[in-house]
């Protein structure tokens, strides 16, 4: 591994590499976005070019798919696809039900419809997303940019109804511009601290006009793999109750540390 590559780094890579081992020949695999989503779309590059495997993926974001292209994976859209095998994302935050925040990266719109339309999900991550509460990380909501301000406003009396007055929903910027996402919307992060229901949040956020969708992913990740810097993963499998603790073996010679 080399020696450059932080603690956190390595973490997602080992996560990355032993979800790549998930994906069978023939399958379409959903792929996510964000830095340890990046570390997947290179190992599963790898082994389509060490094994032959064949795979068609469905990326979650326009930057997912510039990195697939790059790395010569063959893509395709959700709509030619239909329904996917896999999908592998990085996340947030994750408790201990597997329920997530996801859309620090702003494409959690795209990442929810994807991973919604696949067989299994499988979230990797470093230890540090790990969390007893959802909520300390901001939750993102994906709003329509017509009427944002109203919508926001919106947000805040629905979080004052659910005894979280008083909470910041900051617009997501990008420099001195609101951020746009890839389905030209914007977001507005909720900085909630701790999210007690977080099923409930993620329903009544969705009935706000204006509001498209919110990065609480409730029942639909399957597995979570959880890297760590020395090489170890952890595979928790939330269906057959079963947590694998696991060694990831590379060389610093892998062609994956080659391949951007
Ligand atoms: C992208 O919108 C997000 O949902 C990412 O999956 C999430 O932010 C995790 O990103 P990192 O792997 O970069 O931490």
């Amino acid at each position: 591994m080399p020696a450059d590559l932080s603690p956190i780094d390595k973490a997602k890579f080992v996560a990355a590499r032993r979800a790549v081992a998930f994906v069978e020949d023939g399958m379409r695999v959903g792929l996510g976005t964000g830095s340890t989503a990046a570390w997947m779309v290179r190992c599963l590059a790898e082994r389509v070019k060490t094994e032959g495997l064949r795979i068609t993926g469905v990326p979650t974001s326009s930057r997912t798919a510039e990195l697939a292209r790059q790395l010569g994976l063959r893509i395709t859209s959700l709509d030619e696809a239909k329904w996917l095998d896999l999908t592998i994302d990085g996340a947030d935050e994750f408790d201990a039900n597997l329920a997530l925040i996801k859309g620090g990266g702003g494409a959690l719109l795209q990442e929810k419809i994807v991973a919604t339309a696949s067989d299994q999900m499988v979230v990797i991550a470093d230890a540090a997303k790990e969390v007893a509460h959802l909520g300390a990380f901001p939750l993102p909501v994906e709003v329509i940019p017509f009427g944002w301000q109203t919508t926001r406003a919106l947000i805040v009396e629905t979080l004052g109804s659910l005894e979280l007055m008083g909470r910041e929903v900051t617009l997501r910027m990008n420099g001195d511009r609101a951020f746009v996402t890839d389905e030209g919307n914007y977001i507005v992060d909720l900085h909630l601290g701790r999210i007690d229901h977080p099923r409930q949040l993620a329903l009544i956020l969705n009935q706000i006009p204006g509001v498209v969708e919110n990065g609480l992913f409730i029942d639909i990740c399957d597995v979570v793999i959880i890297g760590h810097g020395d090489g170890r993963v952890d595979v928790r499998d939330i269906n057959a109750g079963t947590i694998a603790h696991e060694t990831v073996e590379f060389a610093e010679t892998d062609n994956v540390f080659g391949a951007d």
